[in-house]
């Protein structure tokens, strides 16, 4: 495994990316971790990260310089190459500007790092600070035109230092230097595989559940569908999954979920039909904070009563992935890391006092998927969008009735299909259509109507925190609004939402 130190920078989650992309598993940690910890995971190669301090600021992080004597090759990215060089005896220069973009990277010997690199090659600079003079033992191995000391080694002690950033798609090139580093330098073997992932969560969760009951909160998600085939495969009949149909599904969503796991998967299964409790719960209220809370509310309430039934159960099952504990550890090195827990069941394990299993918290979502796939779970399943808690609640604007969730999930029905047909569902993050608490009014025959309107809301993003309109062609949009007006009673006019986010954001509630 390889120990990425995260000093801050944004890109820590590319570098770890790209370590996993190569098999090779890896982690990220912060600065406070000692020593100790560290020759406990016994690390073929630490990478340093980049980050946004300068060596000189006040509370820049630091690591124990211990671990230059762990006889474990390190590489340093950007600040982290800064922080080497000044902790092993160089020094750093307070830049006057900052570098920023591309530069051309001229290396002196396709060795190393740069073996199979060519001689002139593209990288991505972002920094202030630069190497004014090296330590002993270290030489230049690439400089730009503004950065005479662009990459550095000392190759019998295996420590290596770059100032751009290799795990950018800027840096062309960035990729074989990662390479050379893992397979050349550390020694790392591609092992990290969905397969030998699935023989160690096995063997892990049956070590620290032993004969004890599990129960999990399936939300239909990929994530938690996940978790519970892989803790199904580790404790078969000893794990129970509550579903709780909160009657804000989309439509069939609650029967497509259980003939999934019901017949094909064999997992036990609790449906729970709740739709009435949170329909009752949600009338004449519009706010759309109040709306989560008493949705949460009813789904704690309905969980814990179903969860009790379950004699002897300990732990608690939960899909937490890795960007969760990644963002909530702090990059400085806080004691302790917060997991931020699942919106649906946070809270739980305290007030039931349950122990959580949370077997995906190493894991990315495109790893989740690759999983499912492993596990055998099917592509619909898989490449689900996500889908919010709250459900269709918060794509009613306005108070939920039962009449307006059925024009709206109609309308979902519809949109989707057409989505799927045209190719597009797996290209978009998200696609919804949201009912507006307006009217309009229209002609239809010889009729005046005075009905409903539908937003349609399509977008592209790698994570949701920021998001793009989709621009789908004006033909499958033609297509959305002529199929709903036609078919869903209640409805005569169809927009489309063109606002990104940010300023706007994804749900309209
Ligand atoms: P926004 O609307 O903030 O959404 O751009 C970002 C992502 O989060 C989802 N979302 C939620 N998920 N409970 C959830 O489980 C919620 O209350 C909630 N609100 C928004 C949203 O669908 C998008 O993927």
């Amino acid at each position: 495994m390889i120990l990425i130190i995260d000093f801050g920078s944004q890109f820590n989650q590319l570098i770890a990316r790209r370590v996993r992309e190569s098999h090779v598993y890896c982690q990220i940690v912060p600065p406070s971790i000692n020593i100790k910890t560290i020759k406990s995971l016994n690390p073929e190669g630490i990478i340093l990260s980049g980050g946004p301090s300068s060596i000189y600021g006040k509370n820049s992080p630091k690591i124990d310089r211990k671990i230059f004597d762990l006889k474990i090759p390190v590489l340093g990215i950007c600040y982290g190459m800064q922080f080497m060089i000044h902790i092993l005896g160089g020094s750093v220069k307070k830049a006057q500007k900052r570098e920023y973009g591309f530069a051309e990277l001229k290396i002196k010997k396709q060795e190393g790092l740069f073996k199979s690199v060519d001689k002139k090659t593209a990288c991505w600079m972002s920094h202030g600070d630069s190497i004014e003079k090296l330590p002993k033992g270290f030489t230049i191995t690439a400089s730009t035109k503004n950065t005479s000391i662009a990459a550095t080694n000392n190759k019998t002690k295996r420590f290596y230092g770059l100032q751009f950033h290799p795990e950018v798609h800027h840096t062309p090139k960035g990729k074989n230097m990662l390479h050379n580093f893992l397979f050349d330098i550390c020694g790392c073997k591609r092992t990290w595989t969905m397969k030998n992932f699935v023989k160690n969560a096995v063997s892990e969760i049956q070590k620290t559940v032993g004969i004890k009951k599990v129960i999990l909160g399936l939300s239909g998600g990929v994530d938690s569908s996940v978790t519970a085939l892989l803790i199904h495969q580790a404790i078969g009949k000893n794990l129970t999954c509550i579903f709780v149909d909160n009657g804000l599904l989309r439509k069939n969503e609650a029967e497509k979920l259980r003939k999934t796991f019901g017949q094909h998967l064999k997992i036990k299964i609790r449906f729970v039909k709740a739709g009435g409790k949170f329909l009752k719960a949600l009338a004449k209220i519009s706010d759309p904070e109040k709306k989560r809370k008493i949705i949460g509310k009813i789904f704690m309430d309905v969980f814990e009563t179903e969860a009790k039934k379950i004699k002897g159960a300990e732990f608690l099952a939960q899909g937490t992935l890795y960007p969760d504990i990644i963002e909530s550890q702090s990059a400085f090195g806080g004691p302790t890391s917060i997991i931020k827990s699942h919106h649906n069941v946070g809270g739980l394990p305290a007030k039931m006092k349950l122990k959580l299993v949370e077997p995906l918290k190493y894991l990315f979502k495109d790893e989740v998927r690759q999983l499912g796939k492993t596990l055998k779970l099917n592509d619909e399943m898989i490449w689900r969008q996500p889908f919010p808690g709250p459900g269709l609640a918060i794509r009613i604007i306005g108070e939920v009735t039962r009449k307006r969730l059925t024009i709206l999930k109609e309308v979902d029905a519809i949109l989707l299909d057409e989505i799927r047909a045209a190719g597009y569902y797996r290209k978009l993050w998200q696609s919804f259509a949201v009912l507006l608490p307006l009217k309009s009014v229209g002609i239809m025959g010889d009729q005046r109507t005075y009905e409903n309107i539908v937003a349609i809301r399509a977008v592209t993003s790698k994570d949701a925190m920021t998001a793009d309109w989709a621009r789908l062609p004006h033909k499958l949009l033609g297509k959305f609004s002529n199929r709903i007006i036609n078919e869903v009673h209640g409805v005569n006019r169809v927009v489309y939402d063109i606002s990104s986010k940010p300023p706007s954001t994804i749900e309209w509630e």
